[in-house]
């Protein structure tokens, strides 16, 4: 039997979401179909309805339906119930379950394929959206020893860090301007600015040659943020297309029992990166 999966958003027309799933099941031999869903903020609950009526196991959420995909469940992951937002839907026993694989994705690409553990570093993160939310849980999981969220609108931020006080890490908000202009070890880009166009204005002095800079955009939409990056000193910087396929891996895991192998994958589709890593 085949099953049916899909992705669900708006824009979703160049989702990488089908081809990667497609090589996953093809690499380890499973029967699935792979789509694309179309819909609006009115229409997205119906459009999972009927996806599930059709037939659908499981489905990933994409911009700008993550905070909703959280809503329509009726079963949340610890994950999703902290930050609001899900990436991941399926279907068990006539009930929706959401669960959040965003950030597991991002520490796994930082850890494993780009050789950096964030224990006891220091994090900026730029942006306080849903794509910030849903990676915060696992992010602080690893014990870093502070992370500032910064963001154009600062109650945002502050909003955000509000419900992520953990015991051992600093976690604090900071608008641009007050910012201590030090270097981060790690500037993690979770903002959707390059999607419009904007180039984000930041103090020179957060990158230094020991710096990562990462941003959850990939492709031509991270080249603003990663080229301002390297301007400025940061010596290494990556895209986001191994938190992608890191992030699609472990989505299906959770549908499939199976862990994709993901390293020619990230080759495949092209990663935007320097320094000395490994994929
Ligand atoms: P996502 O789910 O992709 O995170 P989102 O929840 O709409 O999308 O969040 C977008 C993030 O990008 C927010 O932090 C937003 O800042 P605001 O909270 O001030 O809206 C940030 N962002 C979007 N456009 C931006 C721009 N032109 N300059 C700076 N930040 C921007």
């Amino acid at each position: 039997m085949t099953d049916l999966y899909s992705v669900i958003g708006n824009p979703v027309e160049h989702s990488l979401s089908p081809r990667i799933h497609t090589m996953f099941a093809k690499a380890n031999s499973q029967n699935l179909i792979y789509s694309k869903i179309m819909c609006s903020k009115d229409t997205f609950v119906k459009a999972v309805a009927e996806f599930r009526d059709s037939g659908g196991v499981g489905l990933n959420v994409t911009v700008p339906f993550k905070a909703d995909a959280a809503d329509v469940a009726d079963k949340r992951s610890k994950l999703v119930a902290e930050s609001g937002v899900a990436n991941v839907l399926y279907f068990k026993n006539g009930k929706i379950i959401a669960d959040n694989t965003d950030g597991l994705g991002l520490v796994i690409d930082l850890k494993k394929n780009l050789n950096f553990g964030l224990k006891g570093k220091r994090i900026l993160i730029l942006g306080a959206g849903g794509a910030c939310a849903g990676s915060l849980g696992p992010i602080l999981a690893e014990m870093p020893r502070h992370v500032t969220i910064t963001n154009r609108t600062l109650e945002n931020a502050e909003r955000l860090v509000g419900g992520f006080q953990r015991e051992n890490v600093i976690v604090e908000a900071s608008s641009i301007d007050d910012l201590v202009k030090e270097p981060y070890d790690l500037i993690i880009n979770s903002t959707s600015a390059s999607l419009f166009g904007v180039t984000l204005a930041l103090p020179k002095e957060i990158f230094s040659a020991d710096s990562l800079a990462y941003d959850m955009m990939y492709g031509n939409q991270s080249l603003d943020f990663l080229g301002s990056a390297k301007k400025s000193g940061a010596a290494k910087v990556a895209d986001g297309i191994g938190m992608l396929v890191e992030q699609a891996a472990e989505s299906f895991l959770i549908w499939r029992g199976i862990r994709p192998k993901t390293k020619n994958i990230i080759r495949a589709l092209g990663r935007i990166s320097n320094g000395n890593f490994s994929s």
